[in-house]
This record gives structure tokens, sequence and C-alpha cells, in this order.
């Protein structure tokens, strides 16, 4: 992908949250035809496990957002059990710690030596979390600050890129390089609602600011008309 130019379908990831596979597949069918790669999140892959993963990439790339978090052998064997599967992208939570992140992605290098195509993304913070939870967490600052260090930390040790917001998108690039992915959620179109997202950006100017793709759920999944909302955000970023 590197050096090559995307096109906004490309750009666009679709984030299939809805509770069952049936109801995911006939989603897919219907937004495939505008994304580049459909996102499987926790609450799918804990109902439909990995056969559905298998039957959803006949339709387009997937992105396994299965985000690992935990001692760095679990992390590894959890990805282990789920790379022959071969997903697009994978990721874990960057604050695992450096020993985590360096086990995950260690398996990740294993498996493109092997002839595999996933990538290895590292959540920084969370999009959902704004400056009151943050605090309530116990941090000091600024999110994005936070979001900053973890997305160095994932690039020192084997990450292609991180999970970030929008907001942080053009500094992670600056800081750990163009080739560094940065994959952003908390996408609403202008006008539509933020739901539980924080710190959202509409589709255009996230890529503006650095978003190498946009990961859209609800505004997508949630309208009446789903293929119209998808070919509006890529009207929209044909203009960024
Ligand atoms: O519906 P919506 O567009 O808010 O969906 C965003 C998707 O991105 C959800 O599947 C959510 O789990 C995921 N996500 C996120 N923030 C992160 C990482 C993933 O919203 N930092």
């Amino acid at each position: 992908m590197e050096g090559t130019i995307m096109t906004p379908k490309d750009r666009l990831v679709v984030a299939l949250d809805l509770p069952t596979g049936a109801e995911a597949l006939a989603m897919a069918d219907r937004v495939a035809p505008f994304a580049g790669m459909l996102k499987v999140g926790l609450e799918l892959f804990c109902a439909e496990g990995p056969s559905f993963v298998q039957e959803l990439q006949k339709r387009a790339p997937v992105f396994l957002d299965l985000k690992f978090h935990d001692i760095p052998t679990t992390a590894r064997k959890a990805l282990e059990a789920v790379l022959p599967l071969d997903p697009a992208l994978v990721n874990i939570h960057a604050q695992g710690g450096p020993a985590m992140i360096e086990a995950a992605s260690q398996a990740v290098r294993r498996h493109r030596e092997q002839g595999g195509r996933t990538e290895l993304l590292a959540v920084t913070v969370l999009t959902s979390l704004g400056r009151e939870e943050w605090a309530r967490l116990g941090h000091a600052g600024d999110p994005s600050e936070k979001a900053l260090d973890l997305a160095e930390l994932a690039e020192e040790h084997g990450c292609d890129g991180v999970v970030c917001s929008a907001w942080e998108a053009r500094r992670i690039g600056e800081v750990c390089g163009a080739h560094f992915r940065r994959l952003c959620p908390g996408i609403r179109p202008k006008g539509s609602a933020a739901q539980d997202q924080a710190r959202v950006m509409d589709p255009a100017t996230a890529v503006k600011e650095g978003a190498t793709w946009i990961v859209v759920g609800r505004p997508i999944t949630g309208a009446p008309d789903p293929e119209k909302a998808a070919e509006a955000i890529l009207r929209e970023l044909e203009q960024a």
C-alpha cells in the first residue's frame, strides 16, 4: 500500500457492529461495494467466531478489531490463534506495554514471513474517552498527549500503525513517519450524532488531517439507507 494512491473506497472501513452473523452478512452485502475493509469487533467475533470471518472475507478484506490486552504470552498466543485467518489488520492495546507490543509484533512478523498479509495496529486511547473520564482514570493532561506517547511506543516496538482519534493523526504522522498507519474511528459525517464517541471528526477533515483509514459504524449501519450513507461519505472523501 505504501507509495500507492489510496482511493476514497480504500480508506473507508465499515464497522459491522451487529449482534448476529446473519445481520452482519446482510449488511456486508450492502456496504462492501463502498468499503475497502469491513471491521469485525468483539461483539460479532464473540457471537460468531472464526468461520464467520472466513465468510466475510469472501466479500472484502477484514480488520479483526479484538484489541488484545493481556500479559505478553497470552496476547501473542491469542494473535497466533487468529492469524491463520490472515485478516488485513489486527490490533492490540498499546497500554499493554513494551513487552506485550513486542510479543505481538513478533507473531505478526512471523506470520508475514510465512506469506501472510496481516498488519498490526496498536490502540492508543479509546476515542470514547473524553477529558472528564480521562481525569477520572487518574491521568493528568490531555488524552492526545498520551496517544502520541503510545504511538511512539508502538512504532518503536514494531507495529505498523495505530488506532487513534483523527485529532491526533497529523501529529502522529509527523513524529512516527508518514509510513506509519493511522486508523481513525470516531468519525461522524457533518450533522450526525456523536453517540458515545467523544473526540469526533468528519470524514474529509479526518483524511486531510492524516487518517490512513477512517472507521465508520453506526452512521452507515444505522442509517435508513446504508448504501446511500456510505456513498455520501465516499463523495465527501473525493472532495478532500
Ligand atoms: O459506530 P461508530 O462509528 O462509533 O463505530 C466505531 C467503531 O470503532 C466501533 O466498532 C468501536 O469499537 C471502534 N473503535 C473506537 N475507538 C477506538 C477503537 C475502536 O470507536 N479507539
